[in-house]
């Protein structure tokens, strides 16, 4: 308990140090504020959120940290610096800052402490990482992490319901245009955990997909877990070339919010829709597709639910309610 202590107090350290750099060093300013005040962000957002910039220095970070006694030990543990063993130096190992050149989002727990760190680069290196985000350490565990997760849960419980979008700056840009009930599982594929800390807040979810289809059919694999939860899922998806923080961020409140409304769909009708078209008259595919939504409605805890979804989509899908029925009882034998 003591060392995560430890690493909670390193990390917040590094949270305001990161800050301090971004507001008031002429690099930081020059370089990460002008960089996120391109991106749209006011002073007031970037302040409400922490960001920061780490300089592209080898070890500035690491060095500040060290002097003002935090201990090498949690600063490598929280993986804020890499710790590299020198053949010529055996005492003195090479201290490097994970983050070196990136603008800093500090990612929060559900009460508001700081557990780690994603960082973007700001150049057009193809061979680094657009984000780097901090390794899984006693305190983070990135599947059980909703990044905006501690200043959307108020808007989520009043809102009774949770946009889930892909990435930081979609957070952002929603949060600043004033939607306030939003997070993003940051990249990585959405897990039970990170479903559960919405669940305690809300039963809706709606999940809103950048317009760029690449990870749009690997992701509603995932969804079934939401179904799992008992939870009610819609989907939202952008035009082609436009996230949330674009569309956010040249589209004025009531915009947002309308689209919002013309484009969430209940997630097994948007679904099989999907499929559907995908499929067309291929009957291999059709057969696929079929047992696809059907093991997505079998996932449903509530049988009424179940019914009223294999009614509808037998209509989508063009398919007797008989054929369905009986896929999920196939289904639900397989499961037990
Ligand atoms: N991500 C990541 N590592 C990458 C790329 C993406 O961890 N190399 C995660 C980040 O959390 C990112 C999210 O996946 O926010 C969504 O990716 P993407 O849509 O590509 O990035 P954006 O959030 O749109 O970032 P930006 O607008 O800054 O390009
Ligand atoms: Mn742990
Ligand atoms: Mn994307
Ligand atoms: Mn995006
Ligand atoms: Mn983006």
């Amino acid at each position: 308990a003591n060392e995560r202590e430890s690493m909670y107090l390193v990390s917040e350290y590094a949270a305001n140090y990161f800050k301090n750099i971004l507001w008031n060093s002429e690099l930081g300013k020059a370089i990460g504020l002008s960089y996120f005040k391109e991106r749209g962000f006011t002073d007031e957002t970037i302040n409400k959120f922490g960001l920061g910039y780490c300089l592209d220095q080898w070890d500035g970070f690491t060095t500040a940290a060290l002097d003002n006694g935090y201990r090498l030990e949690y600063l490598e543990k929280t993986g804020l610096t890499i710790v590299k063993e020198d053949p010529n130096n055996p005492n003195n190992p090479k201290k490097f800052d994970r983050f070196k050149s990136r603008v800093m989002f500090p990612i929060h727990s559900l009460s508001g402490r700081v557990l780690g760190f994603g960082g973007r680069i700001l150049t057009k290196d193809k061979k680094a990482a657009k984000y780097l985000n901090s390794p899984e350490s006693e305190i983070y565990h990135k599947s059980k992490v909703l990044y905006g997760i501690y200043y959307a849960k108020q808007a989520i419980a009043k809102e009774d319901n949770c946009y889930l979008v892909e990435g930081y700056t979609d957070v952002i840009q929603f949060y600043q245009r004033g939607i306030h009930n939003v997070v993003s599982s940051s990249g990585t594929a959405l897990t039970p955990e990170q479903i559960r800390l919405v669940n305690r807040l809300t039963k809706n979810i709606t999940v809103l997909f950048d317009g760029d289809a690449a990870g749009l059919r690997a992701s509603l694999r995932g969804i079934d877990l939401i179904l799992e939860q008992g939870m009610n899922v819609r989907i939202c998806t952008f035009p082609e070339g436009e996230d949330p923080d674009s569309f956010a961020k040249n589209n004025e409140l009531e915009e947002v919010e309308q689209y919002l409304k013309d484009n969430s769909k209940d997630f097994i009708r948007f679904k099989a829709s999907l499929l559907v078209k995908e499929a067309s008259n291929d009957p291999i595919k059709r057969a696929d597709t079929v047992r696809d939504i059907v093991n997505s409605i079998s996932k449903i805890p509530d049988r009424i639910k179940k019914e009223i979804y294999v009614q509808e989509c037998a209509q989508i899908m063009n398919i007797s309610e008989n054929v369905l029925f009986g896929t999920l009882a196939q289904i639900g034998k397989k499961d037990q």
